[in-house]
């Protein structure tokens, strides 16, 4: 497999979110319900979400009825009810940016997609943790159907964070060397899959924890070459890794805080650190010689933007995801570890999800 740069995607419309809570009509017919994870304010999730029955929005000409099957609850998804993300929707909204669902019934101007076909959002805010609704064709992409279901609902989020990561900052060759820190979160877990299938060896930094040797089994076994504890990252030892492995060219930073400037002490000269989510909620700390002596670039990544970015584009979203689902028919790419838990358990889902140490990605599973 070769990562394709520069490749663009399809720009989503806004599905017919507004609609949900629309007055019913003043027709005879009862119009169809939908079950919905709704808040209607900014604040703890377990507080400001209920789960609602709504009223659904009729297909129209161009709608597309999808039943969700699966939907994850990502950090991105928590921060945005909490109102702390950068892209936060019109309230009342529905919940969840991810999922995997199968279409019901088309519209009569519906040209991509037919009954059965399996759709996961184009873009973010399509509001995923509900039953079933309504949206409009340009929200949604098609999937092969004869993926596993959890790696359909966790596709478009973070596997496609880590494909970008380590196509568009680097040029990386079989034999490079990455590094990352919380590697065996969702985005981590797939940087491993994704850099094994092209031959880049990865150092995988994680948190120590009771059952340390559990999770250092999981990555080794998705591929990860070398799995090390913040705490190893600052020993003199570290030489000793660089005896078998090349100093990385990239570093992808998740964390932030004392992790970064750690990281940042291993890099190759000139190399790039890639700050994709803060989940320390610390700045990043720089040593001043990493840029005088070692000339390094710090970036940022943000698949929402690179989304927008790609609006003319519209293989390029595609081209990624068929590449994504490439290494899944070939067994190069897995789902994350995942707790599969009933939209009506939302509430336990939730809480787990904002735990450390969990190690494993809740999905709500309609
Ligand atoms: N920029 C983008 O486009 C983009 C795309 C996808 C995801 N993200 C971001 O990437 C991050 C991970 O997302 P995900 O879905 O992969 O998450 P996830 O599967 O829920 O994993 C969360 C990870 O964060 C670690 N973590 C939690 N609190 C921490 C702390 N205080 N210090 C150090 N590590 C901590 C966890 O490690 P433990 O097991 O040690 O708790 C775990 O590895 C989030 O910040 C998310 O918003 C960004």
């Amino acid at each position: 497999m070769r990562l394709a740069k520069g490749l663009g995607l399809v720009r989503g419309a806004r599905p017919l979110l507004g609609t949900f809570l629309r007055p019913r009509a003043a027709v005879a017919a009862a119009p169809a319900r939908s079950q919905a994870l709704v808040y209607e304010q900014h604040g703890e999730p377990a507080r400001v979400l209920q789960l609602k029955d709504l009223e659904r929005a009729e297909l129209g000409h161009s709608g597309v009825h999808v039943k969700m099957l699966a939907a994850p609850i990502n950090p991105a998804d928590i921060n945005m009810i909490q109102g702390t993300y950068a892209l936060l929707p019109v309230l009342p909204a529905v919940g969840g940016n991810e999922g995997v669902g199968q279409v019901v019934e088309v519209g009569s101007h519906v040209t991509s997609l037919k009954p059965g076909d399996w759709v996961i959002p184009a873009d973010a805010e399509l509001g995923t943790w509900r039953t079933d609704a309504v949206f409009s064709e340009e929200t949604l992409m098609k999937l092969p159907r004869d993926i596993p279901l959890l790696c359909a609902a966790t596709l478009s989020v973070n596997p496609c964070t880590a494909y970008r990561m380590l196509a568009d900052f680097e040029t990386l060759g079989p034999g490079d060397s990455i590094i990352q820190n919380a590697a065996n979160s969702g985005v981590g877990q797939a940087v491993i899959q994704i850099a094994a299938a092209l031959g880049i060896k990865t150092i995988n930094v994680i948190r120590d924890r009771p059952n340390l040797q559990e999770v250092v089994d999981r990555l080794t076994s998705l591929g990860a070459d070398h799995v090390i504890t913040e705490e190893m990252l600052r020993k003199p030892e570290m030489k000793d890794l660089f005896k078998k492995v090349p100093k990385p060219r990239l570093a992808l930073n998740c964390v932030g805080g004392k992790s970064t400037t750690e990281m940042l002490r291993h890099i190759q000269q000139k190399g790039t650190m890639v700050t994709y989510g803060g989940m320390a909620k610390q700045p990043l700390t720089v040593p001043v010689s990493a840029f005088i002596f070692k000339d390094v670039k710090l970036r940022g990544f943000w698949m929402t933007q690179w989304k927008k970015d790609q609006t003319q584009n519209k293989d390029s979203l595609t081209g990624m995801i068929l590449t994504l689902c490439d290494l899944i028919h070939k067994g190069q790419l897995t789902a994350p570890a995942c707790t599969q838990v009933p939209l009506k358990d939302y509430r336990i889902a939730l809480e787990a999800s904002m735990k450390p140490f969990i190690s494993s990605k809740q999905v709500l599973t309609m």
